[in-house]
Formats: structure tokens, C-alpha cells, sequence
């Protein structure tokens, strides 16, 4: 089923081997479903550091399971908005042709297509992903395949008000919330009380975030919803750090949270004297440094959890640890990488109730032809939030400071 007239061919920005170099936007043929498959116009696309983890890393990346990129160019992008254009029989009750989907895309799935080009023909790969082995958004379509469909990864917009580039922003978004998620500590009410398991930040605990980029300022907003007394973050971008000021001072005040910002030189001072020497009960680790993860453990106090959420490169990511203070002082680690529709969902539901507002987030904006420089922006570090590209249009990279529903609906027009 289709109701729009689909071109024989697009512009896509693709992957075809390692290095920013082989990034390249060019014109390829507009894949048509199969029975089984959707095919999806995308509204807008953001970038991710993680782009740039896929490019230098090519089929090394965990999440490509050796996918030769030389060979079977990937096309880049894996946080967008998108309609359905047309529908495989298939999946004629679910997928409707003009609706509005959001895109998990975190398949917990392994692949249905080209198998043989993963390392021991896909067997024990259970995670793929869009924007990686397959199809991504930096397109002016993509095919959507049935593994994405069936374990929900394409989800339906809740509600139709909401403006395109908040659907793109819920992906890293709801990975901030899905890792929050994922610290668990181990509580007593008093010492003869039982033991009970907490999912999320400690409340009324100190929670300590490495890094203020993108997902770095995306978890001080996601922090203040799992209530701690203390958020404590370390970046030594001055530019940074006054972003993450002005955006979240107010708001924490408000909450009753205190926020503290610091230069990683400062840190451990700053950290004896608002924890009285005892360490914190959370580490968010918003960076992929080796040596800043494996320290990130020194930061912590009993039962304290450090949260690796930035991925570390193939063939650099083992890092010391000491065991003793598992064993005396009982940290912990915790990690996970994108999330689940699950995710997706609680995040639109937040961004359509304004319990979070992206638009604060954007920090530039562009057509698909500039969606290759905006990847160079987000390696550089040049922008103090994200990149939001609307593949239908053709419009250099511009700089702008947040971005709405109306200044969306003008860049359109
Ligand atoms: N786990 C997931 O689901 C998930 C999802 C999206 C992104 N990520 C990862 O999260 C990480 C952060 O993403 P981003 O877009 O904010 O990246 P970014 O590179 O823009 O930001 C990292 C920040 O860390 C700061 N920094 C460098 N050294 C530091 C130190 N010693 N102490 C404190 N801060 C320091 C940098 O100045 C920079 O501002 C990346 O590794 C990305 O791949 C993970």
C-alpha cells in the first residue's frame, strides 16, 4: 500500500570503509518493500558521537559483528522521526501509510537479511542496529525490516502535535533513562531491616557525572527525576560547563537539588568535601576515555555504582580494577548501550507532558547535505547540544540556540 509517488532514487549518506573519508553523500536507488518490509520517508535525523564510533571503527564495532562496510556500504544514522510510505502485506494491520514512528534502534533481534555477512553467519549476534548493519536515517528513506517491527522498535507517534525533531531527540534521550535504569543499589532502611534491590540513582545519595556533552547535560535532566540531594558534574569545557548552567541552575534549585559544576582537576577535592570524604553513590561515566572510566571507580563510597556509559573503542577497553573494593566496599559497575521501545515510549510520554524539553538541546540544524559536516561537529565537539537534520532539505549547516515546534514548522516551510 502507498499513497505518495516514491522516486527511483535519493541521497544517502553513507559508511563505505573506515575513516571520515569514506563518509560520502551520494544518490542510490529508493529500495521498494518487500512483503515482509516497510518503507519509511524520514522526517529528520540527529547525530550521535556514536556516529563516529561506527566510522572509525567499521566492522570492529561491537554492534556491526564484522560487517565489512568496504564492501556493503552501511548508511549512518540511528536517531530520527520518520512516516510509513509504504507497507509490506504483511504488516497491513500494523504500519499505517502516513503515520508518524519513532525508531528504537536497538534491535534486540538478530538479523533476517544477509546473514552471511556477519562474522559466523549472524549465529549468536542478537542485537542489530539501524544506522549500522541496517539501513540508517541520514537518507531521504529507509527500509524498515521485519525484526524491527516485530519486537516493536517502530513506534507508533503517541500524539500528533508533537514537532519532528522531539521524536529524533527521544532515542538518546531514552538511552539516558534506560542507563539510569540500570544502577541498582542494595538498601536497608536500618541494620536489622531486610535488603531490597533499587533501580535508579540513589535518592537523597550524590550522583557524580563525567562529562557535559550532549548525553552528558541529557543525564543531569534525566539525574533530577531519580531526586538525589547532590549532582556533582566534571567537564573541563568552559563553554560546557556554562551550558550545563544555565540550562539545569534554575531547575535544580527549584527541585531542591544541589549543583555543583567542576573542572576533572578540581574533582576529587570537590568530591571529599561535599561527600565528607566518604566518595559518591553514583558515577555517571557520559564519555568513552578509558582512563577516565577505570578512575571513575575511585570516586565512589560504599555501595557506591559507576555507570560506563560511554563505549570504549575495540582493542582498548580493559581496564584495572581493585577487587578490594568490591569486596570491602561493595561498588559496582553497570552499563548498557541505546534502549529499549520501552524507553522510547516513557520518553514521549515525558516530552508530551513537558516534563523534559528538547528543544533546549538543539543546538544546529540542516538539510541532508549537511548532515556529513554535522558528524565532523559532533567528532570536534563544536556544538553544545545536538544537530537535527531534515533530509528533505538541502540547507548548510546553521548554528541556532534551541530549537520549536514553530522554528521547525518555518525551516520546513
Ligand atoms: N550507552 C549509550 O546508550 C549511549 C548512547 C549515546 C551516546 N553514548 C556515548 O556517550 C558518550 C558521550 O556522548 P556525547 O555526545 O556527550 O560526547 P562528547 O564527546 O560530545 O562529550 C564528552 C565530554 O566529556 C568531556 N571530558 C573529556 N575528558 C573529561 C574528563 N577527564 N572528565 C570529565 N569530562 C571530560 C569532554 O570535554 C566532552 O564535553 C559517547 O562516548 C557516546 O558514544 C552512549
Amino acid at each position: 500500500m502507498t499513497e505518495e509517488t516514491i522516486p527511483d532514487t535519493m541521497l544517502a549518506l553513507r559508511l563505505k570503509g573506515v575513516g571520515m573519508e569514506n563518509v560520502v553523500l551520494e544518490e542510490v536507488a529508493v529500495p521498494r518493500p518487500e512483503a515482509d518490509q516497510v518503507l519509511c520517508r524520514v522526517e529528520c535525523a540527529a547525530a550521535c558521537a556514536s556516529d563516529n564510533k561506527i566510522i572509525d571503527q567499521g566492522g570492529k564495532h561491537s554492534l556491526m559483528s564484522g560487517w565489512d562496510v568496504a564492501k556493503w556500504p552501511a548508511t549512518l544514522g540511528h536517531e530520527g522521526c520518520v512516516t510509513a510510505v509504504e507497507v509490506g502485506e504483511q504488516w497491513a494491520d500494523r504500519v499505517q501509510v502516513g503515520a508518524r514512528y519513532a525508531v528504537q534502534p536497538a534491535i534486540p533481534s538478530g538479523p533476517t537479511r544477509f546473514k552471511e555477512r556477519y562474522n559466523d553467519n549472524a549465529r549468536g549476534v542478537r542485537k542489530i542496529a539501524i544506522g549500522y548493519t541496517l539501513p540508517g536515517l541520514f537518507a531521504e528513506y529507509v527500509l524498515i525490516d521485519p525484526e524491527v517491527i516485530s519486537t516493536g522498535c517502530l513506534l507508533p507517534v503517541p500524539y500528533e502535535g508533537l514537532p519532528r525533531f522531539t521524536v529524533a531527540l527521544s532515542e538518546p534521550i531514552s538511552c539516558v533513562v534506560a542507563a539510569q535504569q540500570h544502577s541498582v543499589h542494595v538498601v536497608k532502611d536500618t541494620p536489622s531491616a531486610p535488603r531490597r534491590a533499587e533501580l535508579g540513582l540513589l535518592k537523597g545519595g550524590t550522583t557524580l557525572i563525567l562529562g557535559a556533552g550532549p548525553m552528558g547535560l541529557l543525564h543531569i535532566e534525566i539525574a533530577m527525576t531519580h531526586e538525589p540531594a547532590t549532582i556533582i558534574v566534571s567537564e573541563p569545557s568552559d563553554e560546557r560547563r556554562a551550558t550545563a548552567e544555565e540550562f539545569f541552575a534554575e531547575r535544580a534549585q527549584q527541585a531542591g537539588v544541589e549543583l555543583i559544576l567542576t573542572v576533572p582537576d578540581e574533582l576529587d577535592g570537590v568530591i571529599a568535601e561535599v561527600t565528607d570524604g566518604q566518595g559518591v553513590d553514583d558515577c555517571i561515566v557520559a564519555l568513552g576515555i578509558r582512563a577516565v572510566q577505570q578512575k571513575s571507580f575511585d570516586y565512589l563510597g560504599h555501595g557506591g555504582v559507576t555507570n560506563l556509559f560511554g563505549g570504549l573503542k575495540a582493542g582498548d577497553s580493559v581496564i584495572e580494577l581493585d577487587a578490594r573494593r568490591i569486596h570491602y566496599d561493595s561498588v559496582s559497575a553497570v552499563g548498557s548501550s541505546g534502549g529499549d521501545p520501552s524507553d522510547i515510549a516513557e520518553v514521549l510520554e515525558m516530552i508530551a507532558a513537558g516534563t523534559i524539553q528538547p528543544g533546549k538541546y538543539v543546538a544546529a540544524v540542516g538539510g541532508l547535505d549537511a548532515a556529513r559536516d554535522l558528524i565532523g561537529a559532533v567528532r570536534s565537539q563544536e556544538l553544545e547540544g545536538k544537530g537535527i537534520i531534515y533530509p528533505s532539505m538541502r540547507r548548510a549547516l546553521e548554528r541556532v540556540d534551541g530549537w520549536s515546534a514553530e522554528r521547525e514548522g518555518e525551516f520546513l516551510a
